[in-house]
């Protein structure tokens, strides 16, 4: 059975907005906040060799995990990780080159498909299991901690193209033209996603986030099949498997199609992207469902007056209580770091 996080977890800000509303502070962490921007992570990430090198050693991925939270005050820690492990785990070659970002050996074929395993995930990933169980004994009693995975559609698009690419377009017609081999591939990452939250909650995880960072790839008819289906059937499977915590979807760049999003799907707060109008959020989405968001990442490069105007917009039309601080995407590398600070300061203060 897996372990509950309401009685171990209370007075944590994050659980407490996911759960019942009681936070005394508007919970905040932001997307990547482990990563390159950071000089101690780049420290950390020669001596471990690769990127995967970093993501496959518990001690040093939990070191990652943890040193964002040594310099900002933050409720939340996210595992130190990524989105594609899985593809890794399932059988595909996984690299990523130095400026080019990753490469996953192709899959674009029912043989291909079929070819991938769904059992041993775990297994597979059991070093990322250790990971959260370095990670727990050291967090504040504050700080909630963040498990994830991709969403298949998110996932799907980097198997297919082979890494990143600018317009998914062969993920796209495979969706388009309804191939079966892309539907297979589509409940096969359903599956071990299921299996591979799981054990990140047995393993300690107290919140889980799903990343659809293409979903605005998908128009309507692709979007429910491709986008809120196999999320929904994720967040299903966990639940049927005893995992009670709190969920965040967070499919970017849907727009009014957040509505459908959280009318589709149980979580308990969903992401939002930097473009969402505020006022429309405060109108239309608050009343529904906890958001997350939306500070555009770039505001972080700025700084200054744009910084500290755009967060008080955020968080004087957003309740705390219905409302956790972060970017509407992951920080970027190139961010100030003097920036971080003034960021957390001007939610702090405006939220008095
Ligand atoms: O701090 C955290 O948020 C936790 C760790 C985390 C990473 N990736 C670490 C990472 C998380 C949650 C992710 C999610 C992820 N990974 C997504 C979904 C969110 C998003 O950003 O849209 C996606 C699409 C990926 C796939 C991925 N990983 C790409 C496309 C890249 C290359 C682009 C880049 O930023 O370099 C990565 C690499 C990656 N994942 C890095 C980090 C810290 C940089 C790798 C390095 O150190 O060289």
């Amino acid at each position: 059975m897996v372990s509950s996080s309401s009685s171990s977890s209370h007075g944590k800000a994050l659980i407490d907005v996911l759960t019942d509303g009681s936070n005394t502070r508007r919970p905040l962490w932001f997307m990547r906040q482990a990563g390159r921007y950071l000089e101690e992570y780049r420290k950390v990430r020669k001596t471990a060799g690769s990127f995967l090198d970093l993501c496959y050693n518990p001690e040093l991925a939990a070191e990652v995990t943890l040193q964002p939270l040594k310099r900002f005050d933050l409720d939340a820690a996210i595992l130190f990780s990524d989105i594609l492990v899985i593809p890794q785990a399932m059988g595909c070659d996984l690299g990523f080159v130095q400026n080019e970002g990753p490469k996953v050996s192709t899959v674009r074929s029912l043989r291909e498909v079929e070819e991938l395993r769904t059992e041993g995930i775990v297994e597979f990933l059991s070093p990322v299991m250790e990971t959260v169980k370095n990670v727990k004994p050291e967090l504040d009693s504050h700080v909630a901690f963040i498990g994830f995975c991709g969403a298949p559609w998110t996932v799907a698009t980097y198997m297919i193209e082979g890494g990143t690419s600018s317009d998914r377009f062969l993920a796209k017609k495979a969706a388009f033209d309804g191939e079966p081999w892309f539907d297979l591939l589509i409940d096969k990452l359903v599956t071990s996603s299921i299996d591979y939250l799981v054990a990140q909650v047995e393993a300690g995880v107290e919140v889980l986030q799903i990343f659809d960072s293409w979903a605005s790839d998908l128009p309507d008819l692709q979007r429910e099949k491709y986008c809120y289906e196999p999320i929904a059937k994720i967040v299903e499977g966990i639940r049927k498997r005893g995992v009670n915590v709190p969920v965040i979807g967070f499919a970017k760049g849907l727009g009014a199609g957040q509505l459908d999003f959280c009318d589709r799907i149980s979580f308990q707060a969903i992401g939002v992207e930097s473009s969402l109008p505020i006022d429309w959020i405060a109108r239309e989405l608050v009343d529904k469902i906890v958001v997350q968001g939306n500070l555009d990442p770039v505001l972080l490069d700025t700084g200054g007056k744009g910084l500290r105007e755009s967060v008080r917009h955020i968080v004087s039309k957003l309740p705390m209580n219905r409302h956790i601080f972060n970017l509407g995407h992951g920080v970027r590398q190139t961010t100030n770091i003097d920036h971080i600070y003034q960021m957390i300061d001007a939610v702090r203060e405006f939220d008095g």
